[in-house]
């Protein structure tokens, strides 16, 4: 299906095993079979440590306790910018792809280090040390990378926040984490457009109570004074001290806090560790990608999420190659940004995201034409299942059917790509739209919802169930932060013995997975994850509004968008137009511009169990027009509610 260039050959890739192992079934079969045998082994020749571990894997999944490398000692930082000084100092570390290109730069790995150790000295100057946690509202680029190195480099765990996010969402965020200090910024730019974060970080800082300082690197002038009451980050790293030695961390150390959506409550802090979660993005980068240290690895993710974190900042720079961080919009000044921007550096791997593929496959291929891309080996797709038309397009006309297009599935989770088409043996044919194999060491099982068991699968056979893993590996999530009860209780007690990963898959003929989509309340828009029950508890903040059911239904582009149902309160005066571009304006400032709902029905009643459950499913195959699979009613509380809300979604089209 995919056509391959000539490989560099198997072992040239795994020093480890040069002379063992000359496949990658080979491999992955070892990888499965001696798990800490394969995983020690790379740990001590990917990564660089102050005290090497001696033991592996003390993890056990059917107590959710993980643990990796647990007596070896290491610095994150060193691991990424200072051990390739020796060898290429000189090299480009970053190179930032700003909004406005002229402004455009490249970092090199000197440059880097320097601004590391001068951030590094800032947020020590300012109080924080090994353990505090430290809230980052920066936007992808040289700032913001830096920002999360200096932490690493000082011991002190990181907590990116989206700068997409409300002040509301910010300050919940930065308390949940208790955060002495915040990072952050005034202006951004994207598309063309300023964007005004200043009264954000205003209101957040205001409303935090955790905070001590919050520290701002700003990207104007102070006219106003604003700055007066926040302390002028440009300024103090300027002033800074370029000489600041890294802190000894313990492989169990958290590394970082990453907050991301459940189906209920509040969003949850992920906490990933130091050893096991770098090993784990420096070789999922390496594998999937055919990471070289020659080059330049393009993945257009934000760092306020997982995908920047492992393969904008930690994994192409454990690697010692150039990770370019894209800090503009793929429609800006036209739809060929980011092939613009690939041939202008050579990049060699793109990584994106569906919703923004199948946005520019709609706006025609002179795009990407009119651009050199034959630097690109391989192109990559992440955050949501990647329909065949955008694969093909990918496959045919960016990657000129010469490049291996990788749909890679993972989450916030799991730290790294679990599965993936790459790594296999080379010229191993590439289904479209489908995710396909598991990573070394990783080990799919598909269960049975109603059993909790896993269902056996044998060659020739197809299966189809709940996503789960039954073996650790080193860049899962060790918890959620303050909260391990809901750890477990997410993760690890629906299916005793194995992580349960929220999705459901398929496994086919031929052992490959296809995902099919969430089990739970979980929505995807635009490849960013949302709770229903967020949204829903915005919508019913209105004064107006009595209760509400939030579902996703499929969109063309952002692959889904949210639908809401509301029941009003009664009140004779009421102007069901204000009051929904007043919901709308609710979520978008208290939630997230992107988590606005694309549709709101106002109803008189929701379909409800007599335990008072809101089953979703009938109203989503009543919004995708599939009322005769709406199925038995009967057992709802009031079973007339469903050809109320029919009419209601009918009469609207
Ligand atoms: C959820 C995780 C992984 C980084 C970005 C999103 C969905 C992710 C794929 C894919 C189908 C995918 C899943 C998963 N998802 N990648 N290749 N095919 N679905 O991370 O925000 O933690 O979301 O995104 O539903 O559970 P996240």
């Amino acid at each position: 299906m995919s056509d391959r260039r000539p490989s560099a050959g198997f072992s040239t890739k795994f020093e480890e095993f040069q002379g063992e192992v000359d496949s990658h079934e080979a491999l992955y079969k070892y990888s499965i079979g001696q798990t800490d045998e394969f995983w020690g082994r790379c740990a001590m020749s990917r990564l660089s440590w102050t005290q090497p571990p001696k033991t592996v894997n003390a993890s056990d999944l059917n107590s959710g306790e993980i643990k990796w490398f647990q007596d070896g000692k290491l610095n994150v930082c060193y691991n990424c910018v200072d051990r390739h000084l020796p060898s290429h100092a000189d090299k480009p570390a970053l190179i930032w792809e700003r909004d406005d290109s002229s402004k455009s730069r490249k970092v090199t790995y000197r440059e880097l280090h320097e601004y590391i150790c001068k951030f590094a000295n800032v947020l020590k100057a300012n109080g924080v040390q090994k353990g505090d946690r430290v809230a980052i509202y920066l936007p992808v680029g040289l700032q913001g990378a830096a920002a999360m190195l200096a932490c690493a480099r000082i011991g002190a765990v990181h907590s990116v926040i989206f700068t997409g996010f409300s002040a509301e969402a910010l300050s919940h965020r930065i308390d949940d984490a208790d955060c002495k200090l915040l990072l952050a910024q005034d202006y951004t730019s994207r598309g063309g457009k300023t964007i005004n974060l200043k009264q954000i970080v205003i209101d957040a800082a205001n409303k935090s109570k955790s905070l001590k300082k919050t520290l701002v690197y700003s990207e104007a002038d102070n006219q106003d004074g604003w700055l007066d009451s926040f302390t002028d980050l440009s300024k103090q790293i300027e002033d800074a001290s370029s000489e600041c030695p890294i802190v000894e961390m313990n492989a169990e150390d958290p590394l970082f806090l990453l907050y991301t959506s459940g189906s209920t409550g509040k969003p949850k802090g992920l906490v990933h560790t130091s050893a096991g979660y770098l090993l784990y993005a420096q070789m999922t980068v390496k594998h999937v990608f055919d990471l070289e240290p020659s080059d330049v690895f393009a993945c257009v993710a934000d760092i306020g999420w997982i995908t920047g974190h492992t393969y904008v900042v930690y994994g192409p720079l454990a690697n010692g190659a150039t990770t370019l961080c894209f800090d503009s919009h793929p429609l800006f000044p036209n739809a060929g940004r980011y092939w613009e921007t690939v041939a202008k550096y050579h990049v060699t791997q793109f990584y994106g995201a569906p919703t923004a593929y199948r946005m520019l496959l709609r706006l025609g291929n002179e795009f990407v034409k009119s651009h050199d891309l034959s630097s690109l080996r391989v192109i990559g797709s992440v955050g949501e299942p990647i329909n065949v038309a955008a694969w093909t397009w990918l496959h045919e006309i960016v990657g000129n059917s010469k490049c291996d297009i990788v749909d890679t599935w993972w989450q916030t989770e799991t730290g790294g790509n679990l599965l993936t088409p790459r790594p296999s043996n080379q010229g191993a044919e590439i289904k479209p739209g489908m995710a396909m194999r598991q990573f070394y060491g990783i080990e799919v099982a598909i269960c049975d919802p109603g059993t909790g068991k896993e269902i056996a699968w044998e060659a020739g056979q197809k299966i189809e169930g709940a996503l789960c893993f039954k073996k650790p590996w080193p860049g899962m999530a060790r918890t959620i932060y303050g909260n391990h009860k809901r750890f477990l209780e997410t993760y690890y007690n629906p299916y005793p013995g194995m992580y349960f990963s929220g999705d459901g898959a398929v496994r086919d003929e031929d052992g490959y997975v296809t995902i099919t989509g969430r089990m739970d309340d979980v929505i995807n828009i635009s490849g960013h994850r949302l709770g229903t029950a967020e949204i829903e508890d915005v919508l019913n903040s209105h004064l107006s509004v009595s209760e509400t059911a939030v579902i996703g239904i499929p969109h063309e582009i952002k692959g889904e968008s949210a639908v809401a149902f509301s029941i009003l309160k009664e009140k004779a005066d009421l102007n069901q137009e204000n009051v929904r571009s007043e919901l709308i304006q609710l979520v978008r400032g208290r939630l997230a511009k992107f988590a606005a709902p694309e549709k709101i029905y106002f109803v008189t009643g929701l379909p409800k169990t007599r335990s008072g459950k809101i089953m979703r499913r009938i109203l989503r195959k009543i919004s995708a027009g599939q009322i005769d699979e709406i199925g038995d009613v009967t057992t709802l509380a009031d079973p007339s509610v469903v050809q109320l809300i029919i009419q209601k979604v009918v009469g609207a089209k």
